[in-house]
């Protein structure tokens, strides 16, 4: 559920009517809804509640500023993937002991950074990460805590693009290997075993794959708990599935309904990393339709967004809903395909879609919260989009769209 609904056939954005919004902000523009992430978040929190858990939010979804303090208010915990977003949390007030860092390629720099900062937990994907992370911790005369992330090679039934925990993915240790990594670890003066983490993939619909990552992760625990090493948490990772079309993907609640059972009497603090599940129905994507020209094959609603705002329909051929801001019916319903102004072919937002508009018109792309803005580029030289974050009545501008200057920042002319 989400705070987007119509009211009068007007598109409303909690108690902010859109077309206000794009009026007043200019297209294309991100709205978000603090009430909808609050509840998402909510939905994880208790659904883990009454055992040790952090529901660390994978900020690599959405890491505007303004979502971030939301989350961070609401006593979140953050999974990082580079030292940018480290710094993005700690600027929104997040907590560093709460954060844990994912993450196949950290550079040197990033983990003194997130030693320095002095986060929960390092998710370690490989032996030659293991070694540098000692030797940094050992420079600072600290210990980093280390969890392993393992890839427990099951089949998340996801797009490939997005599915992580086949031992064909470059993602964490190969499970089979990880029992001697941990040995090793255990030897390093400059590592902390704490914990021990997976996540299989993204947009999973069922529970099953979880279920089965995590019985393979928890035989692990059982073999490293013989051999003396003990740990303190399991991380299962994120990638929880919203609705874009007809999916029917599990609640937080089930799906914690489902992990706690094998979890009970382990004495392991639980830690999630849901990103897409807390921002995508979260956001929306306003657009502005320039024209409409037919060819003898296909009708084309020429708008304002682009590829290089939202990638997810070109990058996947993901379905994502468009619907119009206002709903009219003095024009015609007909099908088009909704693109945008880059010079490409694959710069499209939606296809045979049935839409009733005309020149002018604002339409909306649904759950564009999680991978939109963050996966937005500058390409064909435009500025990205503007964002903006409804809290009740109010709206706020919570990123200015980025001007010409933005954009040759840090370009220079030959002398
Ligand atoms: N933890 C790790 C280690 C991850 O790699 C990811 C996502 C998450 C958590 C969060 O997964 P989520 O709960 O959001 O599914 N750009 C793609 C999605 C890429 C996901 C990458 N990893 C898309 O637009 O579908």
């Amino acid at each position: 559920m989400d705070h987007f609904v119509y009211r009068d056939g007007a598109l409303w954005a909690e108690d902010c009517a859109v077309a206000d919004i794009a009026a007043r902000h200019g297209t294309p523009c991100y709205i978000y809804s603090r009430a909808t992430l609050t509840r998402h978040f909510r939905a994880f929190d208790d659904a883990l509640a009454g055992t040790d858990h952090l529901v660390c939010y994978a900020v690599k979804a959405n890491s505007n500023l303004a979502v971030l303090q939301v989350l961070a208010r609401l006593g979140a915990g953050f999974d990082i993937v580079s030292g940018g977003e480290l710094a993005r949390v700690l600027r929104a007030g997040g907590d560093p002991a709460r954060v844990v860092f994912s993450g196949v390629g950290k550079t040197e720099e990033e983990m003194r950074a997130a030693l320095q900062a002095g986060i929960y937990c390092f998710n370690v994907e490989s032996e030659f990460e293991l070694h540098t992370l000692d030797a940094i911790a050992r420079s600072m005369n600290r210990r980093a805590p280390v969890a392993l992330r393992v890839n427990p090679d099951v089949d998340a039934k996801t797009h490939p693009y997005i599915a992580t925990g086949l031992k064909t993915n470059k993602f964490g240790v190969d499970i089979a290997t990880a029992e001697q990594l941990y040995t090793q670890a255990a030897r390093l003066a400059g590592i902390e075993i704490v914990g021990i983490a997976s996540h299989i993939g993204s947009q999973l619909l069922e529970i099953t794959p979880f279920l089965d990552a995590l019985e393979r992760v928890l035989a692990l625990v059982d073999r490293l708990d013989a051999r003396g090493i003990a740990l303190r948490h399991i991380d299962v990772g994120g990638g929880l599935g919203v609705r874009y079309k007809d999916e029917n993907p599990p609640l937080p609640q089930h799906w914690a309904q489902a992990i706690r059972p094998r979890l009970a009497g382990r004495r392991l603090r639980i830690l999630a990393e849901p990103g897409r599940a807390i921002a995508g129905n979260a956001g929306i994507l306003v657009t502005r339709v320039l024209g409409i020209k037919s060819t003898q094959a296909k009708t084309f609603a020429i708008v304002d967004a682009a590829m290089n705002d939202l990638l997810r329909p070109t990058l996947y051929q993901a379905w994502m809903d468009i619907v119009p801001v206002r709903v009219r019916s003095d024009v015609p319903v007909r099908t088009y395909d909704v693109v945008g102004p880059v010079c490409e072919t694959g710069d499209w937002l939606g296809k045979d879609r049935p839409l009733a508009i005309a020149p002018g018109d604002w339409l909306a792309v649904r759950t564009a919260g999680a991978y939109g803005f963050v996966m937005a580029s500058n390409y064909n030289t435009r500025p990205r989009a503007a964002e903006v974050m409804v809290d009740g009545a109010h709206a706020h501008l919570v990123r200015a769209r980025e001007t010409f200057e933005d954009l040759v920042r840090g370009e220079s002319l030959l002398p």
